[in-house]
């Protein structure tokens, strides 16, 4: 990271992944470090969402550290309180609401405190959000972090500030974002998503697919290299789409290019849409040992009918062909997906097609996601939500049974074998204990062994014993 001398360091503490009982997940992460360089005032952040949100946090981070605000992970420490959003489903929003009536008794106690709804949630609610929350004194979208500084001057004036635009170039490419010191990184490599998924938020949220330049992106990873971090994990809705306009540079390419940066370091990358994936791409996967072995492919539905009414381009045949492609040349690549169950007019028959695809496939993990009519989006004009949500409910237990099952076998299938384990620190239950992860993905746990070791180094690990959830090891010679 180029980070000029009197700007301080900022440390975002790693988030964590809830997942709650109806199968809804969100991304948690706050932002925390020492305030050398405060002038302007502390600002404390909460992430929510995706892990482009999580990425925005960093480059939000950059824009404030570089006007002279210092960061706090003490919210009743802070001048400036920002939530980082999400509106994928209903129940991300209403944990904001809720968060912010937590933070109602911090606003009585300090008047002049600002505070900020950004990202999806406030693109999503524009204005309508200061109606309803009357604590929030600023909002600003996805495409609008430039803007923070002047935002934050205006409402310290007590005037609502906001700035919702969106935009059909912005990709921050010249914002260096200030990352949590680390073995693993994250790159957003574009932005937006111009897919139309009609049950998704997303392309209201977060606007036009754009791409940012191969160039700025492959210095960045050099310098990601150079200051030690051992892992990439290139971000975007759909990274398959990717493309540098100007050298024509596409997603194939573009990993090809990152992999040479340093052979050892390990390229991941998501999100990949299943009708967009290519077999350059496999391809050049197989050629490059450092680009992972893992590839998270969103199916949402097994019944081509849902698929159709979903918008997703693909059906339930052309995914499974996708599949068998990555099998033929990947064997060892390891797969995950994300289910939404109850979509509108889903029956029971096309409820069985989903559990059969997760039969045939054999993923290693599935996120499963109740479906959650979003206001605006072209399913909620045009489709009523009809499942019942016992039903909904009902399903949702279905697939989770089904799938924890062949995570299950596929993880009792790998006792015995050696994995090349990249370690990421202490495992949550025992410091005695690291926590890593092989190139497919797979967490293991291990016993810290005599030599040392420690995080961001890459061991031989054998597994000795596993679950649905965990891998556990010893370190192979
Ligand atoms: N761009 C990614 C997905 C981003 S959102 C992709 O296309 O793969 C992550 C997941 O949230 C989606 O894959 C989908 O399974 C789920 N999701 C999106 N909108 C939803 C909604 N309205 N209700 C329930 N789940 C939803
Ligand atoms: Fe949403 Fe579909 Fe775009 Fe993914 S590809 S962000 S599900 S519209
Ligand atoms: Fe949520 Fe926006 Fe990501 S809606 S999932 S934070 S793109």
């Amino acid at each position: 990271m180029q980070e000029t001398p009197t700007l301080p360091i900022l440390n975002i503490i790693s988030g964590s992944r809830e997942v709650a009982a109806d199968g809804q997940e969100t991304f948690v992460a706050t932002s925390t470090r020492a305030a050398e360089t405060n002038r302007k005032g502390k600002v404390y952040v909460e992430t929510y969402g995706c892990q482009m949100n999580f990425s925005d946090t960093e480059i939000i981070s950059s824009v404030l550290i570089g006007e002279g605000y210092g960061t706090t992970d003490n919210a009743s420490d802070a001048d400036v309180i920002f939530l980082n959003t999400c509106a994928i489903r209903d129940n991300a929003e209403q944990r904001i609401h809720l968060r912010l009536q937590q933070l109602k008794g911090l606003k009585r106690r300090n008047p002049k405190l600002v505070i900020g709804v950004l990202g999806c949630m406030a693109e999503r609610m524009k204005s309508a959000l200061f109606e309803k929350e009357k604590i929030v004194d600023l909002i600003a979208g996805p495409d609008a972090y430039r803007s923070l500084p002047q935002l934050i001057e205006l409402a310290e004036t007590g005037q609502k500030a906001a700035n919702v635009f969106l935009s059909l170039e912005e990709t921050y490419a010249d914002i260096t974002p200030v990352r949590r010191e680390g073995v693993s990184a994250f790159l957003s490599i574009m932005r937006g998503c111009d897919n139309m998924c009609s049950f998704c938020v997303v392309p209201f949220t977060r606007g036009r697919e754009r791409s940012r330049p191969a160039s700025s992106l492959l210095d960045e990873i050099k310098r990601l290299s150079d200051e030690g971090f051992k892992e990439i994990t290139l971000l975007g809705q759909n990274v398959n789409s990717y493309l540098d306009e100007t050298s024509t540079v596409n997603f194939a390419e573009l990993m090809y290019r990152a992999s040479l940066v340093n052979p050892k370091m390990r390229i991941r990358f998501t999100t990949s849409h299943p009708k967009d994936i290519s077999e350059e791409l496999i391809d050049v996967m197989a050629e490059r040992p450092n680009l992972c072995k893992f590839i998270h492919l969103p199916v949402q539905s097994g019944s081509s009918r849902i698929l159709a009414k979903m918008n997703r381009n693909h059906t339930r045949e052309h995914y499974l062909e996708k599949i068998a492609m990555i099998k033929s040349k990947l064997p060892e690549c390891a797969l995950s997906t994300d289910i939404i169950t109850g979509f509108c007019s889903e029956t029971e028959a096309d409820h069985a097609e989903t559990l059969s695809l997760l039969r045939e496939v054999r993923y290693d993990y599935a996120f499963t996601f109740i479906y959650s009519e979003r206001p605006n989006t072209p399913a909620a004009k045009h489709f009523p939500d009809d499942v019942p949500s016992d039903v909904k409910q009902r399903r949702l237990s279905e697939i989770v049974a089904v799938q924890r099952r062949i995570s299950d076998e596929i993880h009792r299938s790998l006792v015995g074998k050696v994995f090349e384990v990249l370690i990421e620190g202490n495992s949550k239950r025992s410091a005695e204990m690291w926590m890593g992860r092989t190139d497919e993905n797979r967490v293991v746990v291990f016993p810290k062994a005599a030599q040392s070791a420690q995080a961001g180094d890459v061991v031989r690990v054998e597994i000795v014993e596993a679950t649905s959830a965990t891998l556990l090891g010893k370190q192979a010679l």
